[in-house]
């Protein structure tokens, strides 16, 4: 496995790649990997094959963090990130710097950013105003570098995964973007590089988004029912959990993200929920 810092490296060995056409499976991630992550690099190499090579990223995009965020907090352990990637089975883990992905940035000389301007209106956009134009931002460069035949992001990021579709078929990459099932823990909280935050008391608390879930899951079984009671009755069981306040949480289409009313079987939802400081995310299809 070869760890590669520069960007003109990266996309150097990649150009070589496909000139060879040597198929790339690539997994953009921003480390501290969990098992989440390494079901993503297993979806790859499922993609490539053996004669493929699978690239994996590990860069915390500072563009993609509000002012008030955990950017300095984020958690990063390279070493450890390194160890789980060789044993996956990684050819090349990228770690470009911030310098080099955004060079001249702190002098004013870095201006150029992808926008989407529909998908990323609400949900974690509403809350997150400047974060889809950081992470459609930084995949797009991450793209043009690894030049990927196939990318895999987790399905744990709906809204995310739903943008970066958009982004390649509007902008024509060409790659093709498959979105893995979210990978549990046992009591149902969804793998997450935040959940390190989660100390003491808070990690039960954090169930509740899983619980969330099955509750409207089990109402909308066998009828449907409008978004508005289902709503209340999600803010009504998060209010009963001390360290957890909701942020939102929304119905929608699966595939564009319109908003239901009423809502059954087959309508997505997805939710946000601080428990303490630490902003956790959920969704499923119901
Ligand atoms: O999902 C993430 O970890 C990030 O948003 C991504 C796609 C790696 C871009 O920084």
């Amino acid at each position: 496995m070869r760890i590669v810092k520069p960007p003109s490296a990266m996309q150097r060995i990649a150009g070589q790649w496909r000139r060879s056409s040597v198929r790339i499976g690539f997994v953009p991630t921003m480390g501290y990997l969990h098992e989440g992550h390494l079901s993503l690099v297993r979806e790859a190499r499922r993609r490539v094959g053996r004669s493929g090579k699978v690239v994996v990223s590990i860069y915390v995009n500072p563009t993609q963090f509000g002012p008030a965020e955990d950017l300095s907090r984020y958690p990063r352990d390279l070493a450890r990130d390194c160890k789980l990637c060789r044993e996956a089975g990684v050819d090349v883990v990228f770690v470009p710097t911030d310098a080099q992905m955004y060079p001249g940035k702190e002098a004013g000389r870095y201006s150029t950013y992808v926008v989407e301007e529909t998908l990323s209106q609400q949900m974690e956009g509403a809350s997150r105003p400047v974060h889809f134009r950081g992470v459609t931002t930084i995949v797009a460069k991450l793209f043009n570098i690894v030049l990927p035949d196939v990318a895999v992001f987790g399905a744990k990021d709906w809204q995310q995964a739903a943008i970066i579709k958009r982004m390649v078929a509007n902008l024509n990459f060409p790659v093709k973007i498959i979105v893995a099932p979210t990978v549990r823990e046992s009591d149902g909280v969804a793998m997450s590089s935040r959940n390190k935050y989660l100390i003491g008391d808070l990690r039960p608390q954090a169930t509740v988004l899983g619980r969330a879930i099955k509750l409207v899951q089990q109402n909308v079984a066998r009828k449907t029912v409008s978004a508005a009671k289902l709503r209340e009755q999600v803010r009504q069981l998060i209010h009963k959990v001390p360290a957890a306040r909701l942020d939102y949480v929304e119905f929608f289409d699966p595939d564009t993200l319109i908003p239901a009313r009423t809502v059954g079987r087959g309508i997505h939802i997805a939710l946000a929920v601080f428990v303490g400081k630490t902003r956790l995310i959920d969704n499923a299809r119901l």
